[in-house]
């Protein structure tokens, strides 16, 4: 039977800056063993009687999925909790659901608006809780996304990923993740765009520490070049509906399309979260071209999520 780390048994998953480079390491080893195992079809019940909660405020494809098929394979349960179903909808305390929930779970995951509900469901729970997406950061996506890194280009630390777009989430859970594992990171957003300042600092504070370089800038093509890593995200995301117009301004120009690609070096690879627009942020060519391994990204979800679950839970 697999042996994992005990090392983050009972913790959180709310942020990557709680977890050093080695650490990050551990979830990627853990996550690989995971996916070669399941290629294998090698049963790795590691959760055997185990239920995952998981409540989700906003929709979700990738995330939903990998959770829930995730804790099956792993030998758990995973119970899909709807923010318009549950009480917390209704206005049953975050403090008073976090308690009751930890009487019967194993662990919670959740995608809400405000990362701050996050922290206080997990300060009050007594079982690890997993952030599956805030509005500030999504840690789940980039422990995906460095893991779909090592796999293509056999090491993390010492390459280059530029990211065109919004200073979002993404962008903002990429600046830790990068840092923290001594990869450059480039960011070009418009102006009014920028990643939040705090986390910009603490990047940069990282990637003093760690040997590695953080550029926040305006010019697409400045920051793809010579990049090993091309990524982008939707121009308004999940609640900026209103702001969708207004964005779609804003955002022209910052379009990962061919002449991106060709600045990076020829090997680069194409990366994306998902769901992506066509013609918005990443042109169809690019999308389907075969740089881009965004549906390997996709499928590390999985893989990445099994390992956060078999680690902390
Ligand atoms: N990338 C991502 O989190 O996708 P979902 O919104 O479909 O979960
Ligand atoms: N930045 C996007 C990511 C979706 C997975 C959003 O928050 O909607």
């Amino acid at each position: 039977m697999l042996k994992l780390s005990e090392k983050f048994r009972g913790r959180d998953f709310l942020t990557l800056q709680d977890f050093s480079r080695a650490d990050l390491h551990v979830f990627i080893a853990a996550a690989r063993e995971l996916k070669a195992r399941q290629k294998a079809g090698e049963p790795h019940r590691l959760l055997a009687g185990k239920t995952l909660g998981m409540i989700f405020a906003k929709s979700s494809t990738r995330t939903r999925v990998a959770f829930e098929v995730g804790i099956y394979q792993l030998g758990g349960a995973g119970l899909f909790l709807s923010e318009r179903d549950i009480q917390l909808g209704r206005g049953e305390s975050i403090a008073d659901t976090a308690r009751v929930l930890s009487r019967m779970l194993d662990g919670i995951m959740i995608r809400t608006f405000s990362h701050s509900e996050v922290e206080a469901l997990a300060r009050h729970a007594a079982i690890p809780v997993i952030n599956g997406l805030t509005d500030y950061l999504h840690p789940t996506q980039v422990l995906a996304d460095l893991m779909t890194v090592e796999e293509h280009k056999g090491r993390i630390a010492g390459l280059k990923l530029a990211y065109i777009g919004d200073g979002n989430n993404v962008a903002h859970s990429l600046l830790l993740g990068c840092s923290i594992t001594g990869m450059d990171i480039a960011l070009a957003c418009p102006e009014g765009y920028e990643p939040q300042a705090a986390i910009v600092q603490t990047a940069l504070a990282n990637a003093a520490a760690g040997g590695s370089r953080v550029s926040i800038g305006h010019d697409p093509l400045a920051a793809a070049r010579e990049a090993d890593v091309l990524y982008t995200d939707v121009w308004a995301g999940m609640g900026q509906e209103e702001e969708a117009a207004k964005r779609q301004e804003a955002f022209k120009g910052y379009c990962l399309d061919t002449a991106l690609l060709k600045a990076a070096r020829p090997d680069a690879i194409v990366l994306h979260c998902l769901p992506a627009h066509k013609g918005e942020e990443i042109t169809a060519e690019v999308f389907e071209g075969s740089q881009s391994v965004v549906f390997d990204e996709a499928e590390n979800r999985l893989h990445a999520h099994k390992a956060v679950m078999a680690l902390l839970m």
